[in-house]
């Protein structure tokens, strides 16, 4: 069915092309980076889960009206996107303090950030994806005005969906990162992935400030029990989604 042309390899997943116009299919890998690759690994099934993932969280943001790249995932890691043109940009929504805020602010893990905080990271390796101001995310073309507030109010949407899902499922959304991209009418769709790669989730039933972490911390910090905590995000997820 599918022509099979790789057209872009990342950390985590491969892009292929289709034979369908505009239409491309996302393929999900086991790889694990860190700190711009400087760790390397591999967690057991993580594309699988991720991929499940993705969709579950995807499909509940287009119930609720969000935008998304995503079609449908027709097979074990596969899902179909309509292409987009990525903007370089991580957006990343935090309702409480983790990371590199309290690495660079000094601010106590698990401060609430209430209103959340709305962050913009340049998308490039090279230079490390520093955090942008608002003004130098302007004066770099990298949106406009509109664009920025347009992509503000967004991911403060998508955080009150998917805080309010998690929630249900007795997972803390500490922060998490989204990335969009316009499409051939350009229209603004969320992209990528949301999976335990890009968020920080902590098990609400745990208070060991180790063991409640179910996502990618666990292996930057190499906590141990990585593919088990995804595992349990999914789980938790199938037990709580509303099946269509
Ligand atoms: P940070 O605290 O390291 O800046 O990360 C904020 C959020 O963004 C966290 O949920 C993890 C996610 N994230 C990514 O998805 N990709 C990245 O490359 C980084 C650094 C963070």
């Amino acid at each position: 069915m599918y022509s099979r042309q790789k057209l872009y390899e990342g950390k985590a997943k491969i892009i292929y092309a289709t034979d369908e116009p505009g239409v491309l299919l996302a393929y999900f890998k086991d790889d694990a980076t860190a700190f711009n690759a400087q760790k390397r690994g591999e967690i057991v099934d993580k594309g699988r889960i991720n991929c499940e993932i993705s969709t579950h969280l995807f499909r509940l943001l287009e119930a609720k009206g969000i935008a998304t790249h995503w079609i449908d995932s027709p097979g074990e890691r596969q899902m179909r996107v309509r292409a987009v043109e990525i903007t370089p940009l991580e957006v990343v929504v935090r309702n409480m303090a983790a990371g590199s805020l309290c690495r660079q602010t000094g601010l106590a893990l698990g401060t609430p950030l209430k209103p959340p905080l709305v962050e913009f990271y340049f998308k490039n390796d090279a230079l490390g994806d520093p955090l942008l101001t608002r003004d130098r995310l302007l004066i770099m073309g990298l949106a406009t005005e509109e664009q920025l507030s347009q992509l503000i109010r967004l991911a403060k949407e998508i955080n009150v969906i998917l805080s309010g899902f998690f929630q249900q499922c007795g997972i803390t959304l500490v922060d998490f990162k989204v990335e969009f991209g316009l499409d051939a009418q350009q229209h603004l769709l969320l992209a990528d992935e949301i999976s335990p790669d890009t968020c920080r989730l902590w098990n609400q039933s745990e208070a060991d400030i180790n063991r409640r972490i179910l996502d990618k911390d666990r292996f930057r910090q190499d906590l141990g029990n990585v593919e088990q905590a995804y595992q349990q995000v999914l789980a938790r997820i199938l037990t709580h989604i509303s099946q269509p």
